[in-house]
């Protein structure tokens, strides 16, 4: 949700201040509706920050310089309690004198509780946030405890929630505290230099050697280093690991937009999820997985669990996993499985899906699932991330590093994840029912090839979307594995360009949604290939008939060769061939260059758009 950056060097100069506003600008896609540094100086702790965009925060910076520094933390937030302000953003001041400043992302739960016996005490609030109570506790503590890390340590087990929080004290330079609880927190280790960061991509520019941090714990940087702390005082070691991805990988890199990049980095995303799967026989090989083939074999039931797009590639994923395996499988919300008293067991599979790795209504679902007893696996594209610590098992996408807020090549990932895991689970039950593993993994590597294709046909795309930049509700549809890929093409434009836009599945419109018809109506619809069983071609080809005839504006997504949707279709955007479980891989590219434009034509921020934040760390 909010971006959180830490930094202790050697040298007292501008680095910190340069350091902290390079990585909250890497951050910014995680919550961009106010920023704020905090840097320790010779004359004490120095704060600025500013509503809105981090441009705002920079200005203010250039017109009144900090003083040199060598500490220094900085936040990007995505507003929760209390409005998008000045004084609601972040850092927080607290102690004595002010010498404190905090930051924090997630939420405090009690903080009502705490901030009455504050204010009992005649502790005064700038702010409606919960993350001033935190930074009046810490600040309170550290003038009884004269340590930066034993304060925190009072304080964080009085907290109730999600949180990740970073303090400075003006009388502890050099020194950055941080904690964690269901929140995200990484330490990059430097030469010269120690860094926290939300993710990797806070430091990426400075170092690949990061450090994993468990849950509840307490970290204090210095630059020599870290060292980590249970919330009880225990000792204890975070993970050392090497990020695989570089600078380059979170940058534009030319592209006007990191969307426009992320969906050009599609045809990547899936092979690099595919890369090392298989033997040199074409058998799945899934060394990384965390689990046993033994415990795999017992599976009788798959449950995935993931929010928003993740949950459409689930989605995506049950068409195919019980046609391969026979072993049903169910797609709930993340947000609802934890309260819809979920039907689970030991030989459940609770698969969740999530790009960031940090959802914490995934989150809170994953670890609701093993308290049922069930087995949990994680498809996620973050390493380091939450998510896959709380799971049993994991399998990573390799997408990179997503940094536009609507989700694209993480969804292209996921699915492709997602079958290779389907792809496995029949192999190991000895067969797949209806399809052979190998010959669709090999299908599946020649995936990315009509990706490319695909993405140089885009055209037509592009100008559909400029002029229907002013439509004002436009409709998808689709069958089977392309229900949810209507259900994707209206949630890219709705987040995207602020248009009202609904999926429904194509056989559901003459129970109702046929209604909205009337003349001009935009409606995509995503065509099953002709060779799709149970006659679905030619039902959707039907389908199309009959909201053309009550004059709908028919925009319909097809193979290559597919003749029969040309009298009833008002624009045709072709796909490359491929089998039928395969073509939301395709399919799907269209509606998001679709979004991508129509947003851009209206003029609107397609990298953040309004009210949105990349990583749901609240729920
Ligand atoms: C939509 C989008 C969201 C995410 C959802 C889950 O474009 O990005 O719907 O898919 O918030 O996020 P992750 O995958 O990080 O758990």
């Amino acid at each position: 949700m909010c971006g959180i950056v830490g930094y202790v060097g050697r040298t007292m100069d501008g680095t910190a201040l340069d350091v902290v506003m390079e990585g909250l600008r890497r951050l910014e896609y995680r919550g961009y509706d106010s920023a704020g540094v905090a840097l320790v100086t010779e004359d004490g702790v120095t704060t600025e920050k500013r509503a809105g965009k981090l441009e705002n925060l920079r200005s203010t910076l250039e017109t009144h310089p900090p003083a040199a520094s060598r500490t220094g933390i900085g936040h990007t937030r995505w507003a929760t309690h209390g409005g998008p302000t000045d004084g609601n953003a972040h850092p927080h001041r607290g102690g004595d004198g002010d010498r404190l400043a905090l930051i924090h992302n997630g939420i405090i739960e009690n903080f009502h509780s705490l901030k009455k016996e504050l204010l009992a005490d005649g502790v005064e609030f700038l702010s409606e946030t919960d993350t001033e109570v935190a930074a009046k506790l810490v600040g309170r503590e550290y003038d009884r405890l004269g340590d930066l890390t034993e304060a925190m340590r009072a304080v964080v087990g009085r907290l109730e929630g999600a949180f990740t929080l970073l303090a400075v004290h003006a009388d502890s330079p050099g020194v950055v505290v941080g904690a964690r609880r269901n929140s995200p927190l990484v330490v990059g280790l430097g030469d010269d230099a120690t860094y926290l960061g939300s993710d990797v991509a806070a430091f990426i520019g400075h170092t690949r050697r990061a450090l994993e941090l468990g849950q509840d714990q307490i970290v204090t940087i210095t630059p020599e280093g870290c060292s980590v702390i249970g919330f009880d005082g225990t000792p204890a070691e975070g993970t050392a690991y090497e990020v695989t991805w570089d600078a380059a990988a979170a940058e534009k890199g030319g592209w006007a937009t990191y969307m426009d990049k992320e969906i050009h980095e599609q045809p990547h995303a899936v092979a690099d999820t595919l890369l090392g799967r298989t033997d040199e026989s074409g058998r799945l090989v899934l060394d990384e997985i965390r689990t046993t083939e033994e415990r795999l074999r017992q599976v009788d039931r798959i449950t995935f669990v993931a929010c928003g797009t993740a949950a459409y590639a689930g989605m995506v994923a049950k068409y195919a996993i019980e046609h391969w395996t026979r072993i049903p499988v169910e797609v709930s919300l993340a947000h609802e499985f934890r309260y819809c008293d979920p039907i689970v067991d030991g030989n459940t599979l609770v698969v969740s899906i999530s790009q960031s790795g940090e959802t914490m209504d995934t989150l809170m679902a994953v670890k609701h699932a093993r308290e049922l007893g069930a087995m949990t696996l994680s498809i996620c594209n973050t390493h380091g991330s939450t998510i896959p610590r709380e799971s049993d098992a994991v399998l990573y996408t390799h997408a990179g590093p997503e940094i536009a807020v609507a989700s694209t090549k993480a969804f292209l990932a996921q699915i492709t994840a997602c079958y290779v895991l389907g792809l496995y689970l029949a192999q190991l039950r000895g067969e797949t029912y209806a399809d052979d593993a190998k010959a669709v993994m090999h299908e599946l590597q020649g995936i990315p090839e009509k990706i490319e294709e695909l993405l140089g046909r885009m055209d037509r795309v592009v100008e559909m979307a400029d002029f229907m930049a002013d439509s004002r509700a436009v409709l998808f549809l689709g069958r089977n594995v392309g229900y949810p890929v209507a259900l994707e093409g209206a949630l890219k434009l709705k987040e995207l360009a602020y248009i009202h836009a609904e999926g429904f599945a194509a056989g559901e419109l003459k129970h109702g949604p046929i209604a909205l018809i009337e003349p001009g109506q935009p409606v995509f619809v995503v065509v099953p290939g002709p060779d799709t069983p149970h006659d679905l071609h030619k039902k959707v080809v039907s389908n199309i008939q009959e909201i053309r005839a009550r004059g709908a504006r028919t925009l319909v997504i097809a193979h290559d060769g597919d003749e029969d949707v040309e009298p009833f279709a008002s624009e045709v955007i072709r796909i490359p061939q491929c089998s039928p479980m395969l073509a939301p891989l395709l399919a799907v590219v269209p509606l998001q260059v679709f979004a991508l434009h129509l947003a851009s034509a209206k003029g609107l921020d397609v990298d953040q758009p309004r009210n949105l934040a990349k990583s749901v760390t609240v729920e």
